[in-house]
């Protein structure tokens, strides 16, 4: 399949793997980026930017196909060195970047001088429309159904993807709620010249994370996510536990007083306690609604060959059939 996005990323199939904390190292990227979708390192996750350099060198190693690193911009304690994640990535031969969180007018000069394309991942139309007017090369559109943090709109996809149609120019993928092939025939129906996942890819095999979380994430339905960090205007999806719902509790209490130090110890340093070792109650980590629409967990070539065979059955069969 060939759209805009295939086109700008030097890509076979219009598949894109968001950043994802502690999921997001070389294996899932090459995996991904090997089975012709573009796969993304976590920068965050590194804790240096010679750890980045070094990520950067293994994914290198397992694939020869375009990867991209994610830079996101959130409220941390300690400010990353993001000057030197950048000369990582530059230096690293890195084609692609997937910016999130804040606007990525810190290092986009940097970028763009060394002539990657940036693609920035955003929650709202007027965000979107301010990452084009500073120069991003396209938006990834991420709705209010998403895994991880879905800002403080609350607009799904249904709506989100149409009305970004609407205002840019740029080229954009959805993001948020993707699965299968019917999410990219709906989101390229919708406009977007993509899907970008982020649960879906966390059930594979090459994901490098704990077999429990994979098994939570088959055995999850729709209904299993929660909202939490609202009152700290820091919405972040979470799949339930008891962690999440102590965290709910505090909320629920506290409502716009809660400070973070009041639910730090179910939200902070969790990731690797989960994504690592295992344990299931560690605290809150990112699962999006679409964990409801995943049943297996197949190798990322089985998932994109998969979805893009099925894209094809139902442009050429079912909807073309209705005409
Ligand atoms: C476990 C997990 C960790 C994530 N970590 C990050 C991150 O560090 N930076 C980022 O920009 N997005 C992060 N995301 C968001 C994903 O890149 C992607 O936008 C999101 O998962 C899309 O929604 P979906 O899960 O419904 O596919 C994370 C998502 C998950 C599920």
């Amino acid at each position: 399949m060939k759209t805009r996005i295939t086109e700008m990323f030097g890509i076979q199939h219009p598949i894109i793997q968001g950043g994802m904390h502690f999921v997001g190292l070389a294996e899932l990227a090459a995996a991904v980026s090997n089975a012709g979708g573009l796969g993304t390192i976590t920068g965050l996750t590194q804790k240096s930017a010679a750890d980045l350099a070094n990520e950067i060198a293994r994914c290198r190693d397992m694939t020869d196909k375009p990867f991209a690193v994610n830079l996101t911009f959130l409220p941390t304690v300690t400010s990353p060195d993001y000057p030197g994640y950048v000369k990582a990535i530059i230096d690293g031969g890195v084609t692609v970047v997937e910016t999130a969180g804040r606007n990525p007018i810190q290092v986009l000069p940097y970028l763009k001088d060394a002539g990657i394309k940036v693609i920035h991942k955003c929650t709202s139309v007027r965000h979107a429309l301010k990452a084009q007017e500073i120069g991003c090369d396209a938006v990834s559109v991420d709705g209010f159904e998403c895994g991880g943090h879905p800002g403080e709109d609350d607009i799904p996809n249904m709506i989100l993807l149409p009305r970004a149609a609407d205002e840019l120019e740029i080229p954009f993928v959805s993001s948020g709620g993707q699965a299968d092939a019917r999410s990219l025939i709906a989101s390229l129906a919708m406009g977007a010249e993509g899907m970008n996942m982020g649960t879906r890819f966390m059930a594979t095999v090459e994901a490098p994370i704990h077999q429990n979380v994979k098994d939570a994430i088959v055995a999850a339905s729709e209904l299993d996510t929660r909202l939490i960090m609202r009152p700290l205007r820091n919405t972040e999806r979470v799949l339930t536990n008891a962690a999440v719902e102590r965290v709910l509790a505090i909320e629920a209490v506290k409502g716009t007083a809660t400070q973070f130090e009041d639910i730090a110890a179910d939200v902070a340093g969790v990731y690797p306690k989960v994504m690592v070792g295992g344990d299931m109650e560690a605290g809150a980590w990112s699962c999006g609604m679409v964990a409801g629409l995943i049943h297996d967990i197949p190798t990322c070539q089985q998932l994109i060959n998969r979805i893009m065979t099925e894209a094809e059955q139902i442009i050429r069969g079912r909807l073309a059939g209705m005409l």
